[in-house]
């Protein structure tokens, strides 16, 4: 190579490291960009992420970030009961079980309209078929919790804004002072994802709280600032 031609190179490969550099800066200076958009890709790869993701080999639908949060949430609340609306396959209320086992405390209630072969069996779960909007789940789950249990509710059913707003309006009054009703997947509707939606859970939370004083958003469990559940921890005061 010649002398000329080792000098060009040389400036190329540190106009590409400026270059680099300067591109590093400019995003670390955005974390709301950075956030967003390592959301957008999350989302994007679900084949590799959120349909990738098991407990204990059984799929979960969940952000692992959330489900480390909800082991905090569990293990400060000490819910008796959780009721968890949406089973899909078992592995949220297996990962639930499994923390409660570990805390030798508490039990699931999880309902779906489906019934997904090969649920893992646990004893602290019972599985409930049927619609979570359906007066006999609703009786069901009520006739499932005794008087004087600490409650925490669980929306992972139909994402539609009117569905959850029902879930809501049947589910809150069960969730006891200083327990947690979360609502998954508020992140749909440009929340950052799927903005083509239309009304999902996150407007069906902001429809609840107007005229609910009781509960609160609590973003602080937003700490890890990927979440599929954005102003959707919510607390009973
Ligand atoms: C997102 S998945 C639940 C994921 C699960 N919680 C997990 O983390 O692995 C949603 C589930 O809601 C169920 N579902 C849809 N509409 C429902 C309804 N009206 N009542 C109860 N479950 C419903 C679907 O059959 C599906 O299994």
């Amino acid at each position: 190579m010649t002398r000329s031609k080792s000098l060009a190179a040389v400036a190329l490969v540190s106009i590409g490291a400026v270059l680099g550099a300067a591109a590093t800066h400019w995003w670390m200076k955005r974390p709301e960009q950075v956030r967003r958009q390592f959301h957008l890709l999350y989302h994007k790869l679900g084949s590799q992420t959120f349909n990738n993701t098991r407990w204990l080999g059984v799929p979960a639908q969940k952000c692992p970030l959330d489900m480390w949060v909800l082991q905090e949430i569990l293990h400060e609340t000490q819910p008796d009961v959780l009721v968890e609306t949406g089973t899909y396959k078992g592995g949220s209320a297996y990962y639930y079980a499994s923390l409660f086992d570990l805390m030798n405390h508490g039990r699931i209630i999880t309902v779906d309209i489906e019934d997904q072969p090969e649920k893992p069996a646990h004893p602290r779960i019972t599985y409930l078929l049927g619609s979570s909007t359906g007066a006999a789940t609703v009786a069901k789950v009520k006739e499932l919790i005794r008087p004087g249990e600490k409650v925490m509710v669980l929306l992972d059913s139909d994402h539609t804004g009117s569905h959850v707003k029902r879930e809501l309006d049947l589910y809150s009054p069960l969730v006891t002072p200083g327990a947690y009703l979360i609502v998954e997947d508020t992140h749909f509707n440009g929340h950052p994802i799927l903005p083509n939606h239309g009304p999902g859970p996150w407007e069906a939370v902001q429809e609840f709280l107007t005229g609910n004083a009781e509960f609160a958003v609590d973003n602080q469990r937003e700490k890890f600032l990927l979440t599929f559940n954005p102003d959707g921890f919510l607390r009973r005061r």
